[in-house]
């Protein structure tokens, strides 16, 4: 039976929808491009025009429009739903839609659109607040774009908005808006007399704010607690605004303050995201990752801005992300940079950003040789910059990265002035070195690899895994089929998921390659062995022949013989002598039987 999913899912063009993430491009019948969920060089993820479905050969991550929004936007089913039938132009009802416990996130989203609406009228009724938005130099537009508002100064004017629409107090507090006085006898407005910046999820849905007083006091700025729908780890506040452009660009620039964003974004760098007053996280480079080939970092130029530079560097490195710094003239952040010096300033800033290995040795230098040329310090300091300078190039994952460290650090060796290859070279020695420490103890490298899936986990050869697969594949194609049909039930699969798709594929009425790609999958229920048959059904190489078919059919005859073979010649040496022992005799007869075949 046809229901909601099938429906949007006919309608939606996958490749469309993909390529707002990933650039495709056409690998034969299908699309292939940089795997959005793993961290790869050359291409292993490949979209199915034919098959509606997505599959990554590297990772193994597949599945439908459905499952690749929810991953990739981190959707529940029903909100991945919504936003396909609306791409499709299906009008949902609500009742349509898979019953759900009565959602907290839904209620919470409610009240701070609520908010955000109460803020904005607020802002129009308060010229002090208007004058406060222009004197900082943001124009309507802006204001407008980034929805910025203005919270009463009383104790309770959002309390009473929100009971006057009948909210729930105890939500709005849960939302992050309200919070509990502490005799128990009610609630107060969180931000008070504070500009509103509301915080956007991926969708522009409201789900958090910042606040900035008119004056100086302190705070400056107040946020939102974390809530059900505010994780501080995983957001970037104006990602909603300005993901298109980093697609577009295939760049991003990161900023660490709500009105340097904003400021960017007003003069024409729509590719800027900024972090929420905390550092960037594995969760944001894994969001930016699928989108761009480099990202740019403008932190404050005091201390706290370089250690930011640098940790948020190693974080982009790990991630495979280039990451390059913005040097800002000092004493100066975006904001004061573009409103006193205009576009071209910042632009060139961005044009003389320097890579990041380069950054951190630099740093090294700075720190420990001051203005001073590092040529003319005294041998420990030189050692000094050569030890932390290895402990920085070590932890760049790019070998091109930490040549580029050593060459910087060789001249600072003694051994440089007799002879600089060797002086390299031995550098390179010791980096490596560090490198094997490092991997004894892996656990300290923040590895953002994906969770391998069941199959490739297990410790099947490789050939016999492929082998496995290509007979697997043999039963799609008219021509290898009949070779392999017959021997299906007789193959000792080593691989489950191999298994349960060879049972569900002999199950049928007809034989698979009768089959067309998509009634094939819709005669097969289960996801995973679905998922499996994708990869199979988008499988192009090796060209699948009935010599090849064979071909994989024999290796794993052999195999299945070779683990017999060891099996008994494992019971044999637990077992008393052969003289004694009438069976095992005969075993072991049976054992070099097999060996003679083998060789045969
Ligand atoms: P800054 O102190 O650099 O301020 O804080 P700013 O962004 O230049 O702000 P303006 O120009 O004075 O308005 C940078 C960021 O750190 C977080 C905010 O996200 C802010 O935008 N922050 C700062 C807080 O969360 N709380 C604070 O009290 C201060
Ligand atoms: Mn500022």
């Amino acid at each position: 039976m046809r229901n909601v999913r099938d429906i949007i899912r006919e309608r939606i063009d996958l490749v469309e929808l993909v390529s707002d993430y990933v650039r495709l491009e056409r690998a034969g019948k299908n699309y292939k491009g940089l795997c959005p969920f793993h961290t790869e060089k050359t291409p292993s993820f490949f979209v199915s025009p034919e098959l509606n479905r997505f599959h990554c050969f590297g990772c193994g991550a597949s599945g439908d429009a459905f499952a690749f929004l929810m991953r990739i936007e981190g959707l529940s089913f029903r909100e991945a739903l919504r936003q396909l039938a609306q791409r499709a132009g299906i009008e949902l009802h609500e009742d349509a839609l898979p019953a759900e416990a009565p959602d907290e996130r839904e209620r919470l989203r409610k009240l701070l659109f609520a908010a955000n609406f109460f803020y904005r009228q607020s802002l129009q009724r308060t010229p002090a607040a208007q004058r406060y938005l222009a004197q900082r130099g943001l124009t309507r537009d802006t204001i407008e774009a980034f929805e910025l508002g203005y919270a009463p100064d009383g104790w309770d004017c959002l309390v009473r908005f929100l009971e006057r629409h009948n909210f729930s107090l105890p939500d709005a507090e849960a939302a992050g808006l309200l919070k509990a006085r502490e005799d128990g006898s009610g609630y107060y407005d969180r931000f008070r007399h504070r500009i509103t910046f509301p915080i956007h999820d991926a969708s522009g849905r409201v789900i958090a704010f910042g606040a900035r007083t008119l004056g100086n006091e302190e705070p400056k700025y107040l946020n939102s607690p974390e809530t059900p729908l505010f994780e501080k780890r995983t957001t970037l506040y104006g990602w909603h605004r300005a993901r298109g452009a980093i697609l577009r660009q295939r760049a991003a620039l990161i900023v660490e303050g709500y009105l340097d964003l904003i400021m960017l974004h007003q003069y024409g760098f729509t590719h800027s995201v900024a972090t929420l007053g905390t550092a960037l996280t594995e969760d944001h480079a894994t969001r930016l990752k699928r989108l761009v080939d480099r990202v740019y970092l403008i932190f404050d130029s005091d201390a706290a801005g370089i250690r930011a530079a640098l940790r948020a560097g190693e974080i982009l490195s790990q991630a495979a992300i280039p990451a390059l710094v913005v040097r800002l003239p000092e004493g100066e952040d975006p904001d004061s940079l573009l409103r006193t010096q205009g576009a071209e300033a910042l632009q060139h800033a961005l044009d003389s950003a320097i890579p990041i290995a380069q950054f951190g040795i630099e740093h090294i230098i700075r720190e420990v040789a001051g203005d001073r040329n590092p040529l003319t310090l005294s041998p420990a300091h030189k050692a000094q910059i050569v030890q932390r300078g290895l402990q920085w190039a070590a932890s760049l994952p790019s070998a091109l990265e930490r040549m580029a460290c050593l060459e910087r650090l060789a001249p600072l060796t003694p051994a440089y002035l007799t002879n600089r290859q060797a002086a390299l070279q031995a550098l390179q020695q010791e980096l490596h070195q560090l490198l094997r420490t490092r991997r004894q103890r892996p656990n300290q490298q923040p590895s953002p690899s994906p969770p391998q899936r069941e199959p490739l986990r297990l410790t099947v050869p490789k050939a016999i895994f492929q082998a496995e697969s290509e007979v697997l594949r043999a039963t799609l194609h008219p021509d290898s089929a009949a070779i392999v049909l017959e021997h299906l039930p007789h193959i000792e699969w080593q691989v489950p998921l191999h298994k349960q798709l060879a049972d569900a594929l002999s199950a049928l009425p007809q034989p698979p390659c009768h089959y067309s790609p998509a009634a094939l999958l819709q005669a097969i229920e289960n996801d995973a062995l679905k998922d499996l048959l994708t990869a199979l059904l988008m499988q192009e190489a090796p060209p699948m022949n009935p010599e090849w078919a064979a071909g994989c059919l024999q290796r794993l005859q052999q195999d299945a013989l070779r683990r017999k073979r060891l099996q008994l010649a494992t019971e044999l040496t637990q077992q008393p002598t052969p003289e004694t022992n009438p069976q095992a005799a005969e075993r072991l007869q049976e054992y070099w039987r097999m060996r003679v075949e083998s060789l045969s």
